[in-house]
Formats: structure tokens, C-alpha cells, sequence
């Protein structure tokens, strides 16, 4: 069923009201006289103190250049020109010419005043072939990307995989399907580690198991396209998580002391569907069992029960040592959170079911992005409660939007606002909660090449126009100053 636009804004409305209370000191403020809404005034909607504010991008996405300095083809450059593959042909040839951009795009940043960038190392720039001899040119590029970072104030925060995996790798070993690509992996987050860690300080292993993994290895949709099954798949999977292990302890032996260590997951993010105990329950243990194949094995050292019975025959071979290697500690744990899945309690043996989101759910133009602001509640408060992880991060957060450049030449997405202030509402509540969310990264700094998508949807907070390179602020890069001003709700 297609949406209209007042479905959306009404569902959004909707859920702004059912979820930011005002605070009885907001409320005390206004019957004071004073507006709830001031800077500072109310209290509740206010983020901790040094809470970091960021914005991110991913490799492949923004950066072009795709055969400069040594660099050689990734699974995403073969996916992206095999006709058919992505949205009219599109590929990252080009993309937002970011690698020669890039100082311009920090100059962004800074005028958004966030403290942090997440942006990606692309393997075949540092390894063209995935393995073998390094490519200084290629590490080069992301060196003076840092230095421009650190000068302008901006902390940087890399993620070694965001899907760009060395086509090499692909064809020799059939990349994620066999170990060899996790140990090739590790080899290559330990020595890129190496050389930045003297600047990079926060590294983040894998971008989103639960995506590339099973859109592109089992789905088909995104790189490689394959479309795996049983065995195959389990393994994969593992080699996946495997592949993050061994990194973490490859970084651990060659960065500089003080590195820190996480990864960017897109866990199921379960929401109960009324929010009582029953429900509640419900929802941290599908948070568990969603989760099995990544998040929880990482977290837990060992596949929960229900998966390894689901799998049977096809489970997964993996050593004592393998899952050691898969829960090594992390010093953070970061989450991308764009939708919820809702949980309710149903009496049965595993304790809860899954809802499906009904045919009116409002969802933003990409269709998986279905629009629950309290899934930026619950992802950080079901890794605090089931995990205790300390150090929780929103890698990304965002949505997609039907953007036009009206005629004063701006971009006026008030639906993207309504979505980040009602997402960030729910955010805002976890952290007074104390639910420990130390920074949140907004998808995206700019439009960019939306993978199977092509540039058909556009996250930026930034509009870009793919002919003339030109960036424009949009409304959403006002409201995010704003917040960032505040250090709260806006
Ligand atoms: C996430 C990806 C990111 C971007 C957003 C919209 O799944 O990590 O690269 O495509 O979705």
C-alpha cells in the first residue's frame, strides 16, 4: 500500500506526542512563565554533558576514485556494473568525489559544530588484491583525511568494513564463505590499526553483519549477490563474526595503547508492543534470540540453544578457541538504528512473537524503514539490561526522504526533522535513564550512493547535486545544529 504524506506526518505527530512527556521541572518552567522549550530549560531533553555528536558515511558510498592510487575493484564495484543490479545502473565510480573532496566536506562538519566523523577505510585501497603487499598510496588517502579531521576539531572514528570486500577475495576463497577471508580480514583491520592509531583512537571492526551478510550472501540484493542457503549460510555467518573476533585481537596487538575497540551492528531492535512487564520481558529475550547469529554470540561467547536447534544439520563447525576469539571484550559497542521490530508476549514455549508491522505502518521511501522513534529507546536499553555494556554508540540513525530543492535553492525536509526529533526524543529518554549511550552518529553527512538503491534515496542532511558536486545544507542540517548547540532535543 502507498502512503500519502499525511499518513506519514500523521503518524509522526502521533508518536511525538505518545512518547516526549514534559519533564515536572519543564513543566514547573512553564507555569514559572519561562518557555519549556528554551535552551536549557527543560531539563529532561537535555543529553549528558560531553555526550558526542557526529555524523556518518561509509567508503563505498561517498568516496569515487574508485581506480586512483592503487586502488583495486571491490565486490561493490563488479555488483554495481552488472546490469540489473542496482537502481538504473548506478555505481560508486564517482559517487560524491568525496577523495577529492574531502577537506570541503569537513568544512561541513565543522559548520555542523559535531565533535566526531564515522567514515569507512576501503580494504582495496590498503590491500588491492585483499592480501599480500599493502598499497601506502591507498593508506595514504585516509592519513590526510585524519589529519584534516584533527585540525578541524573533529575526532575520528573508523570502520574498517563497511562491505567494500577486495573482489580478490571473492573469486579465490568465495569471500565471507570460507575462514580465510576472516584471517585476511584480521590481517588488514591490525595493520591499518597500526599505522593510524597514533591519531584514530576509536576503530570499529565490521559494519552491519546482519546486512551484508544476509542481504548480499543469502538475499542477493547487495554484493556478492549470492543467495546461500543452509550450511553455507551458518558458515558464513560465522566467519563473519569470526572475521570481527580476529580483528579485535589483531588491533589489540598492534595499535597504539588507548585504542579503542567496537563494532557497528544492525541488531533487531526489539520493541514491546505496550510497554508492561509481560511485554517487556517478551522483548529483551527476542532481543537475544533475533540477535543469535551476531550480536549475541559476540556478547555471549556461545550460539544460543534455539539457534543452533533452528540450524540442526546446518549448524556452523567452529573450535573452543574460534568463540573465545568472537567475544574478545570490546570497549564499545556501536548500533545502527533506523526501525523497530515489535514483540509482544504470547504465552508460547519461547516466550514471545513477532508482530508484523500491518500494511498501513508508515515506513520512509526506502521501504524497510518503518518509523518507530522508540527503537532508539530500546536497542541501548536491551544491550544494558542484557548485556551490561557500558559504552553504548548509535553508529547511525537517519531515514531516507523525498526531497526537492524548493525554489530559494533549500531543501525543506521537515519530515527528516520530525523523524530525528522524535528519534531523538527517545534517545534522550535512555540517557536520562541512565542507560549509558555516550554519542550518536547521524546517517548521513550528505546524499550519497544508497547501495542497491543507487541515488535514488537520499539520507543527507546535506543535499547533493550528482552533477555539479555542489553540497547544500539542508533543513535537517539546521535542526542538528541546533541540537548539537543545546546538547539536547531541539
Ligand atoms: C545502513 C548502512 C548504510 C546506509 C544506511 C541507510 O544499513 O550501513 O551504509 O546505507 O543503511
Amino acid at each position: 500500500m502507498k502512503l500519502t504524506r499525511r499518513d506519514f506526518a500523521k503518524s509522526l505527530g502521533a508518536a511525538a506526542l505518545g512518547t516526549t512527556a514534559l519533564s515536572a521541572q519543564a513543566a514547573g518552567a512553564a507555569l514559572a512563565g519561562k518557555p519549556a522549550d528554551a535552551p536549557q530549560a527543560s531539563g529532561t531533553r537535555t543529553f549528558p554533558q560531553g555526550f558526542q555528536w557526529g555524523s556518518a558515511t561509509a567508503s563505498y558510498q561517498v568516496e569515487g576514485a574508485v581506480a586512483e592510487d592503487g586502488r583495486k575493484p571491490s565486490i561493490w564495484d563488479t555488483f554495481s556494473h552488472t546490469p540489473g543490479k542496482t537502481f538504473e545502473g548506478a555505481t560508486g565510480d564517482v559517487a560524491n568525489d568525496h577523495y577529492h573532496r574531502y577537506k570541503g566536506d569537513v568544512q561541513l562538519m565543522k559548520a555542523l559544530g559535531v565533535s566526531s566523523y564515522r567514515f569507512s577505510i576501503a580494504w582495496p585501497r590498503v590491500f588491492p588484491d585483499g592480501t599480500g603487499a599493502p598499497n601506502p598510496k591507498g593508506l595514504d588517502f585516509y592519513d590526510r583525511l585524519v589529519d584534516e579531521l584533527l585540525e578541524n576539531g573533529i575526532q575520528p572514528y573508523a570502520t574498517l568494513y563497511h562491505w567494500d570486500l577486495p573482489q580478490a577475495l571473492q573469486d579465490s576463497v568465495g569471500g565471507w564463505q570460507s575462514r580465510e577471508t576472516s584471517e585476511a580480514f584480521a590481517k588488514y583491520a591490525g595493520y591499518t590499526a597500526g599505522k593510524l592509531s597514533d591519531r584514530v583512537k576509536q576503530f570499529f571492526t565490521i559494519n552491519e553483519f546482519g546486512a551484508f551478510v544476509e542481504v548480499g550472501y543469502r538475499m542477493g540484493v547487495h554484493a556478492p549477490g549470492l543467495q546461500l542457503k543452509g550450511a553455507a549460510l551458518y558458515q558464513t555467518r560465522h566467519n563473519a563474526v569470526l572475521g570481527h573476533g580476529l580483528a579485535v585481537q589483531a588491533i589489540r596487538a598492534s595499535a597504539a595503547p588507548g585504542t579503542r575497540v567496537g563494532l557497528a551492528e544492525n541488531m533487531a531492535i526489539c520493541c514491546p508492543v505496550v510497554e508492561s512487564d509481560v511485554h517487556i520481558k517478551a522483548a529483551r529475550e527476542a532481543a537475544r534470540q533475533l540477535n543469535a547469529a551476531y550480536m549475541t554470540v559476540i556478547q555471549e561467547g556461545a550460539y544460543t540453544d534455539l539457534y543452533l536447534a533452528t540450524a540442526g544439520k546446518d549448524a556452523p563447525t567452529y573450535t573452543a578457541e574460534e568463540l573465545k576469539a568472537i567475544s574478545s571484550p570490546l570497549d564499545f559497542v556501536g548500533v545502527n538504528i533506523y526501525t523497530p521490530t515489535y514483540v509482544r508476549a504470547d504465552g508460547s514455549a519461547q516466550g514471545y512473537a513477532v508482530v508484523p508491522h500491518p500494511a498501513s505502518f508508515p515506513h520512509a521511501p526506502s521501504p524497510w524503514l518503518y518509523v518507530g522513534p522508540e527503537a532508539l529507546y530500546w536497542g541501548p536499553r536491551h544491550l544494558h539490561d542484557l548485556w551490561k555494556v557500558q559504552d553504548i554508540y548509535i553508529t547511525e540513525n537517519g531515514c531516507s526522504a523525498a526531497d526537492a530543492v524548493a525554489a530559494d535553492g533549500k531543501v525543506y525536509d521537515t519530515d527528516r526533522v520530525a523523524y530525528l526529533r522524535n528519534y531523538l526524543s527517545q534517545l534522550q529518554r535512555a540517557t536520562s535513564e541512565g542507560v549509558p549511550v555516550k554519542g550518536y552518529f547521524l546517517w548521513s553527512l550528505m546524499d550519497n550512493f544508497e547501495w542497491a538503491d543507487g541515488y535514488s534515496n537520499r539520507f543527507g542532511i546535506h543535499h547533493v547535486d550528482f552533477t555539479t558536486q555542489v553540497r547544500t545544507p539542508k533543513l535537517s542540517a539546521d535542526f542538528y545544529r541546533e541540537v548539537i548547540r543545546r546538547n539536547a532535543v531541539a
